[in-house]
């Protein structure tokens, strides 16, 4: 396990409730843990315009970007259930990691389900 998943869980756990999903009603949570041991969450955000909502791991990684950060330890994704990152956020995860511990994260019964990485998520990566 990486280092601070156990703050990450918290993180996640805490940004989880300001998902805006008012849609499907299904809240994600996610921290990314960067190479200093600091946190950057995200929170899944729709729209009535249903293509435009962009899942929490997008928002995680763009808010850390966004400080300059781009190199990570590890990522917790909570929701209920712990389901796994769809293939855009897979994709999104590749462009700055090669080697991402991932930690899925169940809301409901607050438990891991899986820990895994984005090498065995989304294998074979389309690269420029
Ligand atoms: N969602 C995420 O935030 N992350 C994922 O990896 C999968 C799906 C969100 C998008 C949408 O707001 C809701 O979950 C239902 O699809």
């Amino acid at each position: 396990m990486f280092e601070q998943y156990e703050d990450a869980v918290q993180a996640a756990l805490e940004v989880q409730t300001n998902a805006y999903a008012p849609y499907s009603e299904f809240k994600v949570g996610a921290a990314l843990v960067d190479c200093s041991g600091n946190i950057h969450v995200g929170c899944n955000v729709e729209n009535a315009s249903y293509g435009l909502t962009i899942c929490a791991e997008r928002t995680a990684f763009s808010t850390a970007v966004s400080q300059g950060i781009k190199q990570f330890n590890g990522l917790v994704i909570v929701s209920s259930g712990g389901v796994a990152p769809c293939g855009a956020c897979r994709q999104f995860a590749v462009e700055f990691c090669d080697e991402l511990p991932i930690v899925l994260f169940n809301s409901d019964e607050m438990k891991i389900v899986t820990e895994s990485n984005l090498n065995e998520l989304m294998p074979m990566t389309f690269r420029l």
